[in-house]
């Protein structure tokens, strides 16, 4: 798998200092252009999923610019991956949009929305297990197979895939520490990883590890123990509270620690700065192609002001080390299991484990059950509260206000359930109430959509024609929204 992986990490160009964007929010080429003003053009875009045509068209718009893809809704991390309808499409639009980019990698997040015929909003890591290391390994050499083949056909250089170390939303949920669980996966598989900064600091606020030591030790032993040498691109992106601050915990030294999540949109705060200068010296870090702010949804001043303190800050630094010679690549330290797990796939009595321990998950999660009616699953080492401000407060939030406000989606559908009086956070039960045969593509705003549609007519008879007369409404404006070049995800 080494040999592999740095055979393909050779060939990869060097990078530098780029942005992580979407194609619409800010419009890109206004932010382009705002950055050329300033004479801040960044060495790369990497560019969020869209549409392959609005992927092409931005090609053409940005002939000189290194073009990179941050794919979405290939979940790698779930038992169904391979064989499901979902995944197969998945892959098929990435490799279209690898092409439409000329990209180098695909990035995608080590995370899911879809688990169990459950649909989430935002991303869930992955069951930190040994187990679930291993179905993930399979998934991506799988994925990495097909990225190849797809690219031999068109005869272009195929695009090493990337795993990015996903945030904790307030938990984490497994027993394997989360760097063995990625020593695991690329001690099976011979892809890169994506190291993002502030999902780092939300492993340190929700393991526990806040209350027993300073974040530049944890930051150390865990980039210890880290595949560092398959990290190929970093990113950095905001932290911010959901909304009303809630009361905060005290760490070790004695200082108020913010209940922050990866909140892209937010300002970086300094800690994550500081943070990235400790990871860019780490000895291990051989590997490294570009190093990336991710920047959607923030505002375009915002944008050219974090870009400029960033390079006076990391720019030389950055390109010394993507332009020195190759050391000598660094052995990795394999986990003691690893030579027996390689390349061995999981029978079918272990992927049907891993399937119920999914289900497990769901139920964790979404439900009020403790933690000890739901077998063979552990916390990775936060509190229970934290996964409770999860299940009450952060759910909650995406299902009734996130990617598509309610109220404002079906005004007259949810006066009806008002004066009828059904309250709209019974939606949320509803949800979850039943797993959902697969979807063929995921996109959580028509989901909500759909979903919304089965809630009100069921809860609220009186209220049915209307609220499909205001679903056909928002599925025709989404439809025309979206053309020629619309997004169809709503990222998180
Ligand atoms: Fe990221």
């Amino acid at each position: 798998m080494k040999s592999e992986f740095t055979e393909r990490a050779h060939r990869l160009p060097a990078h530098g200092l780029g942005l992580s964007v979407d194609v619409y929010s800010p419009d890109l080429l206004e932010l382009v252009r705002a950055l050329r003003d300033a004479a801040l053009e960044p060495d790369y875009l990497e560019i969020f999923k869209a549409t392959t045509s609005a992927q092409q068209w931005m090609r053409q718009q940005l002939p000189d610019l290194k073009l990179t893809y941050h794919g979405e809704g290939l979940w790698s991390t779930q038992p169904e991956f391979c064989r499901s309808g979902s995944g197969r499409q998945g892959v098929a639009e990435a490799c279209a949009q690898l092409a439409a980019l000329r990209s180098a990698w695909l990035n995608h997040e080590c995370a899911t929305k879809q688990m169990a015929g459950y649909a989430f909003g935002t991303y869930l890591p992955p069951l930190y297990t040994e187990l679930s290391a291993r179905m993930t390994a399979e998934n991506v050499a799988y994925l990495q197979s097909q990225v190849d083949q797809d690219a031999h056909r068109r005869e272009i250089d195929p695009a090493l895939v990337l795993l990015e170390m996903p945030p904790l939303t307030y938990f984490g949920c497994g027993a394997l520490p989360i760097p063995d669980f990625f020593r695991a996966v690329t001690d099976q598989a011979s892809c890169g990883l994506v190291l993002d900064i502030g999902h780092l600091w939300t492993v340190y606020r929700y393991t526990g590890s806040w209350q027993r030591q300073r974040l530049e030790e944890f930051a150390a032993q865990f980039l210890d123990a880290f595949p560092m040498e398959r990290v190929i691109e970093i990113h950095v992106a905001g932290l911010a509270e959901l909304t009303i601050p809630h009361a905060s915990g005290i760490d070790a030294s004695g200082n108020a620690l913010p209940y922050w999540i990866d909140a892209h949109g937010a300002p970086i705060p300094g800690v994550l700065f500081d943070l990235l200068a400790q990871v860019l010296s780490h000895p291990g870090l051989t590997s490294l192609k570009g190093v990336a702010l991710e920047v959607d949804t923030k505002p375009i001043a915002m944008i050219v002001e974090e870009f400029k303190q960033f390079r006076e800050r990391f720019g030389t630094t950055v390109q010394a080390m993507l332009h020195r010679d190759s050391p000598a690549p660094v052995q990795p330290q394999r986990s003691p299991n690893a030579r027996s797990a390689e390349r061995r796939q999981l029978t079918s009595e272990e992927e049907a484990t891993l399937q119920q321990q999914y289900r497990h998950y769901v139920q964790l999660v979404t439900t009020q059950d403790d933690l000890s009616s739901i077998r063979n699953l552990s916390l990775l080492g936060g509190s229970l509260d934290d996964l409770n401000r999860y299940r009450e407060t952060y759910l909650p939030h995406e299902l009734l206000h996130w990617g598509g406000e309610l109220q404002d989606m079906f005004p007259d559908t949810c006066r009806a359930l008002t004066e009828s009086d059904v309250p709209l956070d019974r939606f949320v039960a509803v949800w979850f109430s039943k797993p959902r045969p697969e979807q063929d593509d995921y996109d959580f705003f028509l989901l909500k959509i759909d979903r919304f549609v089965e809630f009100a007519t069921h809860a609220c008879p009186t209220a049915a024609m209307i609220v499909m007369r205001e679903a056909e409404e928002l599925r025709a404006a989404y439809r025309q929204a979206n053309e020629p070049i619309g997004s169809s995800r709503v990222r998180a």
